[in-house]
C-alpha cells in the first residue's frame, strides 16, 4: 500500500524502512533497522532524488507512482551511485524512459558500470555551482566528494531552503510514524546510531565532512532532507554541532572507554576492578565493553563519542586477540585521531600486548598513549593492586 509522507507542499517523501535486512553494507549490524530515503518534486517539471535499496523496491515503485499523481517524470537526480540508493535506477528508466539522468561526470562513468543499458539515456552533466530548475524550485549542486564516495554531491533548494545531504546527516535505524526529526525523541532514539553510522560510513572524511559544512555555512538552510533517517527542519544547529564534532574528532563526553579481550574471564575481572578504580579515582563514567561480544562497528561509534579510551588484551598465538586486532584494523582504517589510549595485557607467558598495540596505535594521528601501562600474569591478584591503582591514577590524570 501507498506510504509517502510530504516534505513541503510539493516534495514528496517517498522512501522506505526495513528491518529484515540484518547488516548495512553486508557489514554493519542493524539492529533498528534502517530507512532509504527519496523525494519526488512536483514542479512545473518533476524530478526524483534518487532511487532506494533493492531491498524496499516494491514499496518503492509504488510510491513514486502514486506521488506523481499520472504525470510523467522529467529529471532523475543521483546525489550518490552506491547501491543503497541507486539499485532502483534502471528501473525507474525503464518506467519513464523520456527522463533525463542528472548526475556529474564521476556518477555517469559509475552510474554505467552498474548499468550499461543506460548508455542511450539522456543525460544532464552537473558541474560544481551549476543549478537546476524545475520550475519554482532551483537546485544548486555542491560536490561532497567522500561524503561518502567520490561522486557525491548534495543540493540546495533556493525555493524552500532545503539541503538534500546524500549521505551525511543520515543515521541508521528505520523510520517509524513521522519523517520528521522533531517528532521524534532524536537523541534517545537515534542518536547513538546515527554517529555509528557517521564513524563507520564516513568517519574516515573529516576533513572532506568539514569542507562541506563549511560550504553549507553560507546557505540559509531551513531544512535538511538526508538519503537515511529522519528530515531535519528544527534545531538544525543542534545536529549540526554534532556533525562537527565527529568530523574534527573532539569528543561529545568525558566518558573514559574501556575495551577488554578475555579468553577465560581473568582479564574480564581484572577490567572490572580497573573500571572501579577509574571511575573513583577520575569521577568519570567508565564504560566497559568486551570486545568479544560488541560489534566493532559500536565500539567504534563510541570512539568518536570519548576522547579517553583503555585497551585490556591478552596474548594469543604470540599476537594481539583477534577481535581486539579487528577493532585497531578498524580504528586505523578509519583514520581515528586526537585520542587518548592506555594500554594493558595479560599472558600467561610471553605478554606482548602492551608493545604490539603500541606499534600500531602510534600511527595514529594526534594520540597519545599513556607511557603507564599493566602487565597481568594469568590472573590478578591482591599482590597487583598497587600496579593497578597506578595505571588507573595515570588514566585519570591524563
Ligand atoms: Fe547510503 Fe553511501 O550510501
Amino acid at each position: 500500500m501507498v506510504n509517502t509522507q510530504k516534505v513541503t507542499d510539493d516534495i514528496i517523501w517517498i522512501g522506505g524502512s526495513e528491518r529484515r535486512l540484518s547488516r548495512f553494507e553486508n557489514l554493519f549490524p542493524l539492529p533498528n533497522g534502517v530507512s532509504y530515503n527519496s523525494y519526488v518534486v512536483l514542479d512545473e517539471k518533476t524530478a526524483l532524488l534518487d532511487t532506494a535499496d533493492l531491498s524496499v523496491a516494491g514499496q518503492f515503485m509504488e510510491n513514486l507512482e502514486a506521488a506523481l499523481q499520472g504525470r510523467d517524470l522529467d529529471y532523475m537526480v543521483i546525489h550518490h551511485m552506491e547501491p543503497d540508493h541507486c539499485s532502483l535506477i534502471a528501473d525507474v528508466m525503464k518506467r519513464y524512459p523520456q527522463a533525463t539522468l542528472v548526475g556529474n561526470v564521476r556518477t555517469f562513468a559509475f552510474l554505467l558500470q552498474f548499468f550499461p543499458e543506460l548508455e542511450s539515456a539522456a543525460k544532464l552533466e552537473i558541474k560544481e555551482g551549476d543549478v537546476l530548475s524545475t520550475g519554482k524550485h532551483n537546485f544548486h549542486f555542491v560536490f561532497a566528494p567522500f561524503v561518502h564516495w567520490p561522486e557525491v554531491m548534495v543540493s540546495y533548494d533556493d525555493a524552500t531552503k532545503t539541503l538534500f545531504s546524500a549521505d551525511a546527516f543520515g543515521t541508521f535505524g528505520s523510520v517509524d510514524g513521522s519523517i520528521f526529526a522533531d517528532e521524534h525523541d532524536f537523541e534517545r532514539e537515534y542518536l547513538d546510531d546515527a554517529r555509528r553510522y557517521y564513524a563507520n560510513i564516513v568517519g574516515k572524511y573529516g576533513p572532506q565532512t568539514l569542507a562541506i559544512l563549511q560550504k553549507a555555512s553560507g546557505l540559509d538552510i531551513q531544512m535538511i532532507c538526508p538519503l537515511h533517517g529522519p528530515v531535519w527542519r528544527k534545531d538544525l544547529g543542534w545536529f549540526i554541532d554534532k556533525y562537527q564534532k565527529w568530523g574534527s574528532g573532539t569528543p561529545e563526553s568525558d566518558d573514559i572507554l574501556l575495551f577488554y579481550a578475555s579468553i577465560y574471564g581473568h582479564t574480564a575481572s581484572a577490567a572490572q576492578t580497573l573500571a572501579a578504580s577509574l571511575q573513583a579515582k577520575s569521577g568519570k563514567k567508565v564504560v566497559v565493553y568486551d570486545v568479544s561480544e560488541t560489534d566493532v562497528s559500536f565500539l567504534i561509534g563510541e570512539i568518536w563519542r570519548c576522547g579517553k579510551i583503555v585497551l585490556m588484551c591478552p596474548t594469543y598465538n604470540a599476537g594481539i586477540y583477534p577481535k581486539m586486532k579487528d577493532l585497531i584494523a578498524d580504528m586505523e582504517a578509519l583514520a581515528v585521531h586526537d585520542r587518548t589510549f592506555a594500554l594493558a595485557e595479560n599472558g600467561t607467558w610471553g605478554p606482548v600486548t602492551v608493545k604490539l598495540m603500541r606499534d600500531r596505535l602510534s600511527a595514529l594521528k594526534n594520540c597519545t598513549i599513556l607511557e603507564q601501562t599493566l602487565t597481568i600474569r594469568s590472573a590478578l591478584h591482591e599482590k597487583d593492586r598497587e600496579a593497578l591503582e597506578n595505571f588507573a591514577q595515570a588514566i585519570a590524570e591524563a
